[in-house]
């Protein structure tokens, strides 16, 4: 069984969501799907389909201006929240630190945080890749979480941009994660990949070891897309 979790970014709507979850209701598949979507939409009943958002305050309550808080979005009936997203880090300067304060929040509210890490194509092209993903490991997951979490490979050079690494790069890169995880006594959890995942690479990306699932952008977005990235996996 395998995780398929959508990350909407900042698409959508409230009907589209309803239309995709309708959609996604009686699919033959027992694979745990996700759809973390924008604020304004959560509180839709996914059904068989877990809601999610897309990042949350590292604080509890307070005087923080358009923040959202992991127990408002608790509140909502979400049970995820993507943390660290690299555009979260690219267009609002989100450390690993930062990242690893909001991840605690999140837990501490309930909920599960999909933690993202990875290495932007300087950082590939000079050779640090490995560095990157094994410091974004240490330093972003908070080491008390308890299983509680599920981590996301995604190489920031290839998201959006139809580019992906070879079945190589994501086991190296898969095996590290895994490798780090265990060592901070979080084996047991899932490491997803994400960045450019089509129904035509999903079942192959999936395949390779210590991948448990994919984190989608693009073709999450309508269920012809996504329907058979879903199915594409028992
Ligand atoms: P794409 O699937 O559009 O490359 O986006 C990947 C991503 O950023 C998922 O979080």
């Amino acid at each position: 069984m395998k995780i398929i979790a959508g990350n909407w970014k900042m698409n959508g709507s409230r009907d589209s969501l309803v239309h995709m979850v309708t959609a996604l209701q009686d699919i033959d598949s027992k694979n745990t799907v996700i759809l973390c979507v924008p604020y304004t939409m959560l509180g839709v009943d996914g059904g068989r389909v877990a809601i999610g958002a897309q990042d949350a305050s590292a604080h509890d309550h307070g005087a923080y201006t358009g923040e959202v808080s992991a127990n408002m979005i608790a509140a909502t009936g979400a049970k995820y929240v993507i943390v660290g997203h690299s555009e979260r880090r690219q267009y609002h300067g989100e450390t690993n630190d930062i990242v690893r304060a909001k991840a605690a929040a999140v837990i501490a509210a309930g909920l599960t945080p999909i933690i993202c890490v990875g290495e932007t194509m300087d950082e590939k092209q000079a050779g640090k890749t490995m560095a990157i993903i094994e410091s974004g490991v240490r330093e972003s997951v908070p080491n008390d979480a308890n299983n509680n979490v599920i981590v996301a490979y995604e190489p920031r050079w290839a998201i959006g941009a139809g580019l992906t690494p070879t079945d190589s790069e994501i086991a190296d890169a898969h095996k590290l994660i895994a490798d780090t995880l265990t060592s901070m006594g979080l084996g047991d959890t899932p490491v997803l990949y994400g960045a450019s995942v089509k129904g035509t690479n999903a079942a192959q990306i999936m395949s390779i070891p210590n991948v448990d699932g994919v984190l989608v952008g693009g073709a999450s977005l309508k269920p012809d897309d996504f329907i058979p990235i879903i199915t594409s996996v028992k």
